[in-house]
């Protein structure tokens, strides 16, 4: 199944040398999340941590991996002794990733590979678990992604994908399309939802679990705003008028919520196993041949 989107979301070139190229851009965005959010359960990356609930001593493949925020930030959630291979499209990310994971201080072994989801570098087997945080809906084939992290998992090993759910953030997004044009809707959550990824993660894992992590950004400033949104397609190129059109807009959300624009922040995990070989498996059924007389 190819993505909906045939734009810059999925469009590699795009992604390595303008969107991922370092951790700018993806920065904007979380700021928005580290300083406005409130509610939901925690910090996120923690959040991720307890609900991947690998076991100690495992090795482990992040996959999309970005500047490593998830080892630094979720690092009290992650049990002590992993052993980690950092991987991202983006060799900038697997720099700042190392960097990030090494001075937690808190695992055993951290390695960097420049690798794509679509075609892992890696052996049959070779990981106790992989995680693929919000990165499958800038894959072009999510089946075919899934199917490589399937084959790089032991029998047994967990699969943890994390993502969007429809609806996350929906005024910043109206905003966004009231500028630019384009779509008012999250472009993660349209092209690779949670809903979406527990139905095509059951196609090639059993058992799977789906969490949902809701909480809302009460965000005062339209500055912040106006940095997100102009930090991926299409407010990245938008022109000057464009972005001034954007600015009144904001502050016009702004006076009229009492200088605070509420949004919901709606994201979540899929977690699923590879199963372990069953006794039924093509190797142990009896070949009929061997009875015959
Ligand atoms: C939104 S960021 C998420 C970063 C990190 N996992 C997190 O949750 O903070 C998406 C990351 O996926 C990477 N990426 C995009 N397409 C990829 C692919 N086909 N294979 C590997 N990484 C990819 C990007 O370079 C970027 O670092």
């Amino acid at each position: 199944m190819n993505n909906p989107s045939v734009g810059a979301d999925v469009d590699r070139s795009y992604l390595l040398s303008r969107q991922y190229r370092d951790s700018k851009k993806l920065e904007a965005r979380a700021h928005l999340h580290r300083r406005y959010g409130r509610g939901g359960q925690g910090n996120w990356f923690e959040w991720i941590a307890r609900h991947a609930a690998l076991p100690a001593g495992s090795q482990v493949l992040d996959i999309g991996c970005g500047p490593g925020w998830l080892w630094e930030q979720g690092k009290d959630g992650f049990p002590f002794g992993l052993s980690l291979t950092l991987a991202d499209l983006s060799p900038g990310m697997v720099t700042d990733a190392v960097r990030a994971a090494q001075g937690a201080g808190h695992y055993a072994r951290v390695e960097g590979v420049v690798a794509d989801a679509s075609k892992l570098p890696f052996a049959d087997e070779s990981f106790d678990a992989v995680l693929a945080c919000h990165m499958l809906y800038h894959v072009p084939d999510a089946r075919v992604a899934l199917s490589e992290f399937k084959r790089v998992l032991r029998p047994g090993g967990i699969l943890a994908v994390t993502t969007n759910l429809e609806g996350n953030m929906a005024p910043f997004y109206e905003l966004g399309a009231a500028a630019f044009g384009g779509n008012a809707s999250d472009p993660g959550a349209d092209i690779f939802g949670l809903r979406k990824a527990e139905s095509l993660i059951s196609e090639q894992f059993n058992p799977v679990e789906m969490f949902e992590y809701p909480g809302e950004l009460a965000v005062t400033s339209a500055p912040d705003i106006v940095l997100a949104l102009t930090s991926f397609p299409p407010g990245d190129s938008a022109d000057d008028a464009a972005v001034e059109r954007l600015v009144d807009l904001v502050e016009a959300a702004l006076e009229q919520g009492g200088g605070t624009i509420v949004m919901p922040k709606v994201q979540g995990m899929v977690r699923a196993s590879r199963q372990a070989a069953s006794k039924n498996s093509v190797t142990d059924v009896e070949d009929p041949r061997s009875q015959a007389t």
